[in-house]
């Protein structure tokens, strides 16, 4: 499984790439705004630099053209370069093209297992569903992530799938489990997924019994 960021902060991608913990990055316009006031295409082009592997960025356009301009430009920032596409009608169309053209793509919004169907035969890189969105409304995000799977699986489809939204370390097993080729996760997540208590206690102790026979 391949761990990506989800953040579009330089200092969080370099810190944990810096730990060797990073394949890739995803960022939404949400997360850019957190930035504050900076150009997209520069920053876009930064992390390209840092993470050299994909980096996901999302267009803003509702309408296929407008999205295929943007995906265009965005393309030519960085080989690295993944362009987030929203999985509506327009969205679709848009893919079938970029697809033409040899431009990776991931859908994004996904929240149910016939728009990665729809994705995947129209030859999206990555398919995104939403995990922790789903969970919010209470509906079973791993029970849909294992239909994409198991959908995905029937047909040897190559788009990868990239799970979502996560929220927690639990739901990055979940997804391991299930067989999510990436997961994508938030730095507050990130930095817990090597935590346990009894690692902590454990190389307090052995340190404590060290000192002992060095004294
Ligand atoms: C994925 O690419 C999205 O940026 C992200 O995972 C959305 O997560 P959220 O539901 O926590 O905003």
């Amino acid at each position: 499984m391949q761990f990506f960021i989800d953040t579009a902060n330089l200092e969080e991608i370099r810190k944990f790439k810096g730990l060797g913990l990073l394949d890739g990055v995803t960022t939404n316009p949400s997360l850019m705004s957190k930035e504050g006031k900076v150009d997209f295409h520069a920053h876009i082009r930064q992390i390209c630099d840092i993470v050299q592997g994909p980096v996901s960025a999302e267009v803003v356009s509702t309408d296929s053209e407008g999205m295929l301009t943007e995906a265009r430009t965005l393309a030519r920032l960085s080989p690295h370069v993944v362009v987030k596409l929203p999985t509506i009608q327009e969205g679709i169309k848009a893919l079938a093209q970029c697809t033409k053209e040899g431009i990776k793509t991931n859908m994004t919004l996904v929240f149910q297992p016939l728009q990665a169907l729809i994705v995947a035969k129209i030859g999206a890189t990555y398919v995104s569903p939403f995990l922790g969105r789903l969970d919010d409304i209470g509906q079973d995000s791993m029970e849909v992530l294992q239909t994409i799977r198991e959908i995905y699986d029937n047909y040897d489809f190559r788009t990868k799938i990239l799970a979502a939204s996560l929220r927690h370390p639990l739901h990055v097993v979940q997804a391991a489990r299930i067989g999510a080729d990436v997961a994508t996760i938030p730095p507050s997540t990130l930095a817990r997924l090597l935590d346990h208590p009894l690692t902590d206690i454990g190389l307090e102790r052995f340190l404590a019994d060290w000192k002992k026979i060095k004294a």
